[in-house]
């Protein structure tokens, strides 16, 4: 399948401190890739040289096979037919709705009529053509600086941090919303993000940088179930790490033998995801205790020591109770993974 982008050994660097390291990242036509990452890692960067605002120091971009950026090719900017939509929307305060949309194009009238018509159906703003900015709610404006930037057709569009603008509530509303105008629009996306539960719940694909690198690129079930580093294992999502003696096939640990998802030797850390882990009340048996725990309705967290002093965090569902102190039996329901041990 073409990969409507491509970044090889993509590098960059500011008075020489690198920011963007051998970066190589790769989307599918139509897909959504999110980037995602802690603050300063080079998010921002790599959408900038993705863009055009930016050249890169080596390395190439290609986007729909047409290469954009290399030690031999510069196109500019405004000749990559990329869509950019910053965090702060950058609407026009004085324009409305449809003319924000437009402000792009350069139609001959009736066609120019017509495609704001298509992008204000696609994005759900029909009735709101003639509203200012500040007639709109937060979501509304996101979806108008979407639209604007869908209206010219680009090959491909890049948002920064689409979401941080919005309180909580609103953000997972206007995620769902957002993916569908991506998906109707069919276009190749890439997001910036350093919130994890964002980017696996809207990408199709997700990489992870750190400090420059693309850590790791999976769809995001592969990206939290089988993480390629302990630092990945603990940047998406919650994780505990308990120390083990791994013989190949199972881990010998302060809570039992473990079986092992992948063969493994030596000194390891076994990767326990909080939702893994089971909680059985048991006076008899017990091999955990409970210390504290966190409500939070539709699950709880659930924190417990073992013998030998060691802390894990269990999730659970809400129909069992329990309290601080409370002798269980800890569990694991299925084979974990680990990761060599780095002392
Ligand atoms: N024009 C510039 N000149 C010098 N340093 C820069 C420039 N742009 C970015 N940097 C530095 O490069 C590093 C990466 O910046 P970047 O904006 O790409 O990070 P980011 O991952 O987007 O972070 P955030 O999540 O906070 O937005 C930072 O240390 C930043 O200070
Ligand atoms: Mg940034």
């Amino acid at each position: 399948m073409l990969h409507a982008l491509e970044c090889h050994n993509l590098s960059k660097a500011f008075l020489d401190v690198p920011v963007v390291r051998q970066v190589e990242l790769t989307a599918r036509a139509g897909d959504i890739l999110a980037l995602l990452g802690p603050s300063g890692c080079g998010k921002t960067t790599t959408l900038r040289l993705i863009a055009g605002f930016e050249w890169p120091d080596s390395g190439t971009i290609t986007i729909n096979g047409r290469e954009v950026a290399s030690d031999a090719t510069r196109v500019a900017a405004e000749q990559r037919r990329v869509g950019m939509v910053f965090q702060e929307y950058a609407l026009f305060p004085h324009l409305n709705v449809a003319d924000n949309i437009g402000f792009g194009l350069k139609l001959p009238g009736r066609d120019q009529r017509a495609r704001i018509q298509i992008m204000l159906a696609l994005a759900g703003l029909e009735g709101l053509a003639r509203r200012m900015p500040y007639e709109l709610s937060g979501g509304q404006q996101q979806r108008v600086a979407l639209a604007r930037a869908l209206a010219p057709q680009p090959e491909i569009l890049l948002l920064d941090e689409p979401f941080s603008n919005l309180d909580a509530a609103l953000r997972m509303q206007v995620r769902g919303e957002v993916r569908g105008i991506l998906k109707q629009s069919g276009i190749t996306c890439v997001f910036v993000t350093h919130d994890q539960e964002e980017a696996l719940s809207l990408a199709d694909s997700v990489a992870v940088m750190f400090d420059g690198r693309i850590a790791q690129i999976a769809p995001p079930e592969q990206l939290y179930h089988q993480p390629a580093s302990r630092a990945v294992a603990a940047f998406v999502g919650e994780a505990n790490f308990l120390p083990g003696q791994a013989d190949g096939a199972t881990a010998h640990t302060s809570l039992g033998v473990l079986p092992l998802a992948r063969p493994a030797y030596g000194r390891v850390e076994v990767l326990i995801r909080p939702e893994d882990l089971l909680l059985e009340p048991d006076d008899a048996n017990a091999n955990a205790a409970v210390i504290w725990r966190e409500f939070y309705g539709h699950d709880q967290r659930i924190g417990v020591r073992l013998p030998d002093g060691l802390s894990l965090v269990a999730r659970l569902e809400t129909h069992q109770f329990f309290t601080e102190g409370q002798p269980v039996t800890a569990r694991l329901r299925v084979p974990a993974l680990s990761f060599p041990y780095l002392s």
